[in-house]
């Protein structure tokens, strides 16, 4: 039996790619899911979807910036499931500019979507993972939190932000808390719609041209959730073969 079955697993941003990709493949491995995200007929749909196929989910309307709306996921996850074994920190946006362009809206919007919602959501399962001696907390990189190019600066120094945090999970979640930082390359889901600056969407939608599908990414934190307890997969890379980036 598949060490995923059975297990509850919170996903943040679950309404489009990674997000509602890992969901379906993680369904199928028998997990039971709590899906957050903004967008609630996108959320009703996948999970009506995954119920229909023969798997369990629930979905709560969540907005990661919102301290109290990730506080009432974690606890919609335990009143249905009685306990949360996997957090996967998915929701993020990707608002590219250059510097110059001052768009600090946008890197605010970076700032509380992709740091302080993964942070929000650490928050919300910590305690109960401690509870439990055991927990896995999965937290969405890039390959943008390895490498700054331009117009990448605040979206990296956000994706940098939740490497760091990651490690910190791994090395406090001692003997109890696994830690996976996933970091992907190109990946084709809706994430680029958030780029406000033409020639910036214009560069990245042409090295979007080589864009591996959100399954990839998806069987991954599959492979990081499916290893038994005693192993921890900290840290994996995925780039579609041809990106050079
Ligand atoms: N695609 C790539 O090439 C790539 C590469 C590296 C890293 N990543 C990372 O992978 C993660 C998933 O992105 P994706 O590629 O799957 O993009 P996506 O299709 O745009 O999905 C992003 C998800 O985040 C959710 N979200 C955005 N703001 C939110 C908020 N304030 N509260 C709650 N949910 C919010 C969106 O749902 P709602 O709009 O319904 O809230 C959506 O479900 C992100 O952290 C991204 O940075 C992606």
């Amino acid at each position: 039996m598949s060490e995923i079955n059975g297990k509850v697993v919170i996903i943040t941003g679950a309404s489009s790619g990674l997000g509602e990709a890992t969901a379906h493949r993680l369904a199928k491995a028998g997990a039971k899911l709590v899906l957050g995200a903004r967008r609630e007929e996108r959320l009703e749909a996948l999970r009506d979807a995954i119920v229909e196929q023969g798997g369990e989910a629930i979905y709560r309307v969540t907005d990661v910036t919102d301290r109290d709306q990730v506080e009432a996921l974690a606890t919609a996850a335990k009143e249905a499931y009685g306990r949360i074994d996997v957090l996967v920190n998915n929701a993020g946006v990707m608002p590219l500019s250059p510097l110059d362009q001052l768009k600090v809206d946008e890197w605010e919007q970076m700032i509380d979507v992709n740091i302080k919602g993964v942070l929000y959501g650490v928050a919300a399962v910590l305690p109960t993972m401690r509870e439990q001696h055991a927990g896995h907390i999965i937290n969405l990189s890039s390959v943008a939190g390895h490498v700054v190019f331009p117009a990448s600066a605040v979206y990296s120094a956000t994706k940098y932000a939740v490497k760091a945090l990651s490690e910190g999970i791994r090395q406090e979640g001692g003997e109890e808390i696994r830690s996976t930082n996933i970091s992907p390359g190109a990946v084709a889901t809706e994430l680029t719609t958030s780029i406000s600056d033409p020639d910036t969407a214009e560069n990245v939608n042409e090295l979007y041209e080589m864009a591996i599908d959100a399954d990839a990414i998806a069987r991954a934190i599959t492979y990081a959730i499916e290893q038994p307890a005693d192993v921890d997969v900290n840290e994996l890379i995925i780039r579609p073969t041809k990106q050079p980036l």
